[in-house]
């Protein structure tokens, strides 16, 4: 893996579903949104998923982790490529703590709540059982926890009286298809460094 001190280019998705993140990840970077950064490599931890085909059409490598082993698979693909900032994307997996250490300050998830509330699976439902006014997505530093880094940048939604989990979700969505790209674009060109590196 590279230690960068500098901005981060080579961008690694890690997925397990539909990938719609991915999409505006690539999105943005076809359109010049995403500065210096270029994803150069996407990788699934389930063999079906929906966002493999977003990869392979967008031209990306696209990569499947085997069921056993796959932390050590993960980390031989982000060597391979380079990778200088990851960025996790729906990934239902829990990073092993040597690949967090060997990416330290490198590693970004989004979640669709506005940490630290909601943390985990379930959110919306969870958000809506809790009667909250307003929700929202997360762009976080990965850390050994779930869900528990820093926050880089948040952007919120009303909720809806009439909302079930699936509007809400909807809503929120949408805002993390604008915030993750601002969030690598911010990395990449240098403008956010993780906690204590200025
Ligand atoms: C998103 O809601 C993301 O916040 C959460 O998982 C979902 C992934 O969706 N971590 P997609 O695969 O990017 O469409």
């Amino acid at each position: 893996m590279v230690a960068v001190a500098g901005p981060a280019a080579r961008v690694a998705v890690f997925i397990s579903g539909r990938g719609s993140n991915l999409g505006a990840l690539l999105a943005a970077e076809s359109g010049g949104g995403l500065g210096p950064a270029s994803i150069v490599l996407v990788a699934s931890s389930r063999p079906g998923a929906a966002g493999l085909e977003v990869a392979k059409a967008a031209g990306v490598r696209a990569e499947v982790l085997p069921r056993e082993g796959w932390a050590a698979a993960a980390r031989g693909l982000l060597a391979e490529v380079g990778a200088d900032l990851l960025c996790l994307a729906g990934f239902m997996r829990i990073l092993p703590p040597d690949i967090i250490a060997a990416m330290a300050g490198q590693v970004v998830n989004i979640h669709p709540s506005l940490l630290p509330a909601f943390p985990g699976l379930d959110v919306h439902e969870r958000v809506l059982a809790a009667g909250m006014e307003a929700s929202g997505c997360t762009v976080h530093w990965v850390d050994e926890g779930v869900d528990t880094g820093p926050v880089i940048a948040q952007r919120a939604v009303a909720v809806m009286p009439d909302d079930d989990p699936e509007t809400l979700a909807a809503r929120v969505l949408a805002q993390e298809h604008l915030l993750y790209p601002e969030v690598v674009r911010a990395v990449a060109t240098g403008r956010l460094a993780p906690p204590g590196r200025g």
